[in-house]
């Protein structure tokens, strides 16, 4: 029987919870995945293996077709299979119990628990799920704000999807998986309110606020920052139509 432990470990080995840590303690050893022979990211997560005294055992991580954004859907389900049969050989070689290293918490925008789903489906795995400090909400500590009005809904898309998402009448959004690409279609949302975070937690952390309109300029520069300063960038933000109440 293996065992794995998905630990959700915020925005950084700082921001890992009493609870991953115990978790990691249990650990014989640290799978991840490697995208690029220059892959920040999986230093990120070499960083916690070694203050843990843990092997990481890297995996490469099956090619993902970026070309046809038509077939979007199409071109992630493969490569979710590619990487359950590449974890699973890992994991049906090694035994024994086997920790995943999750950006922020598993349950947003993370593929980690359907790759176990399907392995649970073909071998002899149990799992279980730390949860981690997700980027919204060390964005809404950032700014010192509720993500929602009182009693009111927040809607949590990704910045592919916000068009979709304000067409079907959400008025206060959490955006996720942003790129310089879709900075362009803030310029349609100008009386709209913005708390931006670019590289939350790290060096190059950025923070930006304010009426659209207004602060995008601020906003693409603080971006371009948060990149120079740590080689990589990655935002979310709340997004909240006029009208409509400050974030407090
Ligand atoms: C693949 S998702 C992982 C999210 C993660 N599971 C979480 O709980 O936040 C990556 C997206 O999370 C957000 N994100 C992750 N780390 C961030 C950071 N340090 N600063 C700002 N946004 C971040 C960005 O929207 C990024 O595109």
């Amino acid at each position: 029987m293996t065992h794995v432990y998905v630990v959700g470990f915020g925005m950084g080995p700082h921001q890992l919870t009493y609870e991953g840590a115990k978790a990691l303690a249990a650990a014989d050893y640290v799978l991840a995945a490697r995208k690029s022979d220059d892959d920040g990211l999986l230093e990120v997560r070499r960083r916690i293996c070694t203050e843990h005294g843990l092997e990481l055992v890297e995996v490469a991580d099956p090619e993902r077709d970026r070309d046809d954004p038509a077939d979007y859907p199409g071109a992630v389900k493969a490569w979710h299979a590619a990487r359950v049969d590449a974890y699973g050989k890992e994991l049906a070689a090694r035994g024994g119990t086997a920790a995943f290293l999750v950006w922020g918490d598993p349950s947003l925008y993370d593929s980690t628990l359907r790759v176990l789903d399907r392995l649970g489906e073909r071998m002899d795995l149990t799992w279980e799920v730390i949860p981690g400090i997700s980027a919204p909400q060390v964005l809404a500590a950032r700014h010192r704000i509720v993500l929602h009005e009182v009693g009111r809904p927040v809607h949590i898309t990704t910045a592919r999807r916000l068009p979709e998402a304000i067409a079907s009448g959400q008025r206060n959004i959490v955006v996720m998986l942003g790129s310089e690409r879709n900075l362009e279609g803030l310029r349609e949302l100008r009386d709209w309110r913005i708390w931006w975070g670019a590289n939350l937690g790290a060096a190059g952390e950025r923070l930006v606020a304010g009426r659209v309109g207004d602060v995008l300029p601020a906003l693409c520069s603080a971006r371009e920052a948060a990149r120079e300063a740590d080689g990589w960038v990655m935002e979310a933000c709340l997004l909240r139509a006029p009208g409509r109440k400050d974030a407090s």
